[in-house]
């Protein structure tokens, strides 16, 4: 496995595979890789002859510069991690490489970033999209394996590649979670041990939305999960939302009760870690 730290080289690795008839699989993440990661990497390696893993944590996404800088940087750990795991090479460059001084294009994401996570988080998607463009410029890859953890990005990107004629394929990778069902996540080792084992109620809100959902409206999913949060002292409640898994709008009445059609997010916090999670109300 090879490590490249400029979009050069990465560029011209890239393009010696390619020119031997190679396809490439790319998984971009901030590091601090868990088994969700690798399970999208494990998926690019099925779906692709040689698979990229970039390494970066994009400053220009987060809106907190102490969760910027409180953000883990393993970055022995990762690679050792992405060369058990097959990966072929790891794009590792520094945030000076990323943006030089007079660094000044960004790319605007529309509607899909100003719905759910986007009211909170201004800029933050911008930042994404930003980054991943540069990104595929640099890799090239076939294909781009996004986790559906991060749903609304998913979307987002999907949308991006579409609009600016990437060509790239997106692949949504199903959430990967722990035994007792919290979403894999670079922020869990954050928790203290008495806030991981309460965080079990992310999830669990969830599943109360799901059975609510089958015979209630949406305002009921989202009171049943609410409840189950509300009912942690630990937890600090931020938003559930039951929402169309397409445009990402919100849903007020139920249609069809079918999979794949809504889904419901919510985001909690506990104490300064916030986090996410997602899934399909209606999955078989
Ligand atoms: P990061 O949070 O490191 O996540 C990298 C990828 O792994 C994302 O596509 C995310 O959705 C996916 N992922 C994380 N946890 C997951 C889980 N439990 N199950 C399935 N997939 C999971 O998302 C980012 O980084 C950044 O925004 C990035 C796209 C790299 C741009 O900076």
């Amino acid at each position: 496995m090879i490590t490249i730290t400029t979009p050069d080289e990465m560029r011209a690795w890239s393009m010696s595979r390619k020119s031997r008839g190679r396809t490439i699989g790319f998984v971009p993440t901030m590091g601090a890789l868990h088994d969700g990661h690798l399970r999208l990497v494990a998926d690019a390696t099925q779906r692709c002859d040689d698979v990229v893993v970039s390494i970066f944590v994009n400053p220009l996404q987060f809106n907190v510069d102490t969760d910027f800088d409180a953000y883990p940087r393993p970055i022995d750990d990762d690679v050792a991690a992405c060369a058990s795991a097959g990966v072929a090479a790891v794009y590792a460059p520094t945030a000076a490489v990323m943006y030089p001084r007079g660094f000044q294009t960004r790319v605007v994401p529309g509607a899909l970033a100003d719905l759910m996570e986007g009211p909170g988080r201004p800029g933050h998607f911008e930042g994404v999209t930003t980054v991943v463009s540069k990104l595929f410029g640099a890799v090239g890859p076939d294909v781009g394996i996004f986790g559906q953890k991060d749903y609304q990005q998913l979307r987002i990107i999907a949308r991006m590649a579409a609009d600016l004629d990437t060509g790239i394929e997106i692949v949504g990778h199903p959430i990967v979670r722990d035994s007792d069902g919290l979403a894999q996540s670079s922020r869990n080792v954050r928790l203290t041990p008495a806030q991981r084992d309460a965080a079990v109620v992310v999830p669990r809100s969830l599943d109360a939305a799901v059975a609510a959902a089958r015979s209630g409206t949406p305002a009921d999913a989202v009171d049943a999960a609410r409840s189950v949060v509300f009912a942690e002292p630990s937890a600090r409640w931020e938003y559930t939302t039951v929402f169309d898994a397409d445009d990402l709008t919100e849903v007020t009445r139920f249609g069809v009760r079918s999979p794949g059609r809504v889904r419901i997010a919510t985001a909690v916090w506990f104490d300064d870690v916030r986090l996410i999670d997602n899934r399909d109300l209606f999955e078989d």
